[in-house]
C-alpha cells in the first residue's frame, strides 16, 4: 500500500515540544489513526513554529531528539507510514517562500485579533509580541496550503487558525487565480484530558501528564498519585465521580463500561475504595499502550525504518511543495527571474529607454 493522492488532502500535526501524552492521543492522534485511511493524510512536524517562541540556540539544538520522539510516538500509536505522509517542516523549503507572500495577504490588526497569540505570548513570558508570532497562524496557513489540504483536524483551539488560512486561500484566488482549495477544519468534540492532578488540562509543563511512552510500572504510579475526589476520606464515604479525574480517565481509556459502571455505582455507594477503584484504572490504561510500547521498541530497535519513513515523507512533500510553488509562482508573475535565468525573457535586448 501507497498513500493515495485520489483521496481528498488532509493535514495536520504538532510542535515538536517533547513526548505526547494521554491529553494529544485523546484528544487527537486516535482520531489520526482512523482519519488516514479516508484522507491522503499528511502530518506535519512544525519545528519552525516552535521559534515563534523560543528562537534561542539552546532550544533549536534539541529539536532533532523532539522529532524523534513525535515520530516514535506516531508510529506507536498506529499512524501507519505505508498509507500517511509524515514530515519536518523545516525541509520544505517552499514554507518560507509562501510565507512571504502570504505575509502580503493579511492585515495586522486581523491577526492582532486572535487571542490565542497573545495566549501563547503570555505563556512564554514575552513581554512584547514579536513579528513572527504575529505571524504564526499565517505559517501555518502556510503549512495547510503548500500540500493544498483540504481537511484539517484541529482542536478548538486551533480553529481559528484554520479560518484564517481558509480567508487566505481565498484571497489569493481571487488576486491571483483559482490555485488554493479552501481547507476546511474538522473540530473533534472530545473534552480536555485533565491532568493526573486534577489541574486544567494535561501538559508536560505542568509535571501532571501520562505519557505514551512511560512504561508499565510509572503508569502504574502516576495513577496511584491521581488526584481523586478530595472530600472523601475513607472507602465507606460516598464519593463523587462528576469531575473526577480518576472517573474521567476510565471513560477515555477503559474499553470495559460496564466495569466503569458498576464501579461509579459502588463509588457512590461508598462500597469501593480508591485503590481498585485505580487499580482497575492502571489495568486498562497499560492494556492500551501495550501495543503503542511494542510498536515503540520495534521503531527503536530497527532505527532505519523510522528513518527511511520520515525521509519518504519529506521526499513526498517536497514535490507536493514545488509543485504548489510553481503554480504560485505562475499566478503570482513572480516566474519571471527564473524565466529570465532560463532565457525566456529578453530583458536587457527588450530596453528601448
Ligand atoms: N498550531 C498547531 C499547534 O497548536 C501546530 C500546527 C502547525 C498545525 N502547523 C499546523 C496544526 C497545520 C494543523 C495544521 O500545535
Amino acid at each position: 500500500m501507497a498513500p493515495n493522492p485520489t483521496k481528498p488532502r488532509m493535514l495536520t500535526g504538532d510542535r515538536p515540544t517533547g513526548r505526547l501524552h494521554l491529553g494529544h492521543y485523546a484528544g487527537s492522534l486516535a482520531n489520526r489513526v482512523k482519519l488516514q485511511h479516508q484522507y491522503d493524510a499528511f502530518f506535519i512536524i512544525a519545528d519552525l513554529h516552535t521559534l515563534t517562541t523560543k528562537p534561542e540556540r539552546e532550544y533549536i539544538i534539541n529539536i532533532p531528539t523532539f522529532i524523534r520522539e513525535i515520530v516514535l510516538d506516531y508510529l506507536a500509536v498506529g499512524i501507519d507510514p505505508q498509507v500517511s505522509t509524515i514530515f519536518v517542516q523545516s525541509a520544505i523549503p517552499e514554507t518560507y517562500q509562501l510565507n512571504l507572500i502570504f505575509e502580503m495577504l493579511v492585515s495586522v490588526t486581523r491577526l492582532e485579533r486572535l487571542p490565542s497569540l497573545k495566549d501563547m505570548a503570555r505563556d512564554a513570558h514575552l513581554d512584547s509580541m514579536p513579528f513572527g508570532l504575529l505571524g504564526y497562524p499565517v505559517l501555518q496557513a502556510v503549512d495547510i496550503l503548500l500540500p493544498r489540504a483540504q481537511v484539517v483536524p484541529v482542536g478548538k483551539d486551533n480553529q481559528a487558525h484554520v479560518e484564517l488560512a481558509r480567508e487566505m486561500a481565498r484571497r489569493f484566488n481571487n488576486l491571483y487565480g483559482e490555485v488554493f482549495p479552501e481547507p476546511e477544519a474538522l473540530i473533534g468534540n472530545v473534552p480536555t484530558l485533565v491532568g493526573t492532578d486534577g489541574q486544567s488540562k494535561m501538559s508536560k509543563s505542568l509535571s501532571n501528564a501520562i505519557y505514551l511512552s512511560d512504561d508499565a510500572a510509572t503508569v502504574e504510579t502516576k495513577v496511584k498519585g491521581m488526584y481523586t475526589d478530595p472530600k472523601r476520606l475513607r472507602a465507606s464515604d460516598p464519593g463523587t465521580v462528576e469531575g473526577n479525574p480518576v472517573f474521567d480517565y476510565h471513560e477515555a481509556f477503559n474499553p470495559d463500561k460496564a466495569e466503569v459502571d458498576e464501579l461509579k455505582e459502588r463509588y457512590r455507594a461508598g462500597k469501593v475504595g480508591d485503590v481498585e477503584v485505580k487499580a482497575k484504572l492502571t489495568k486498562a490504561i497499560n492494556a492500551m499502550l501495550d501495543p503503542f510500547r511494542e510498536k515503540r521498541a520495534y521503531y527503536i530497535a530497527h532505527p532505519k525504518f523510522a528513518q527511511d519513513v520520515l525521509a519518504h515523507g519529506i521526499r513526498r512533500m517536497q514535490a507536493e511543495a514545488r509543485e504548489t510553488m510553481d503554480f504560485v509562482r505562475a499566478a503570482t508573475g513572480l516566474s519571471y527571474s527564473l524565466d529570465l535565468f532560463a532565457d525566456e525573457i529578453d530583458l536587457f535586448g527588450e530596453y528601448d529607454g
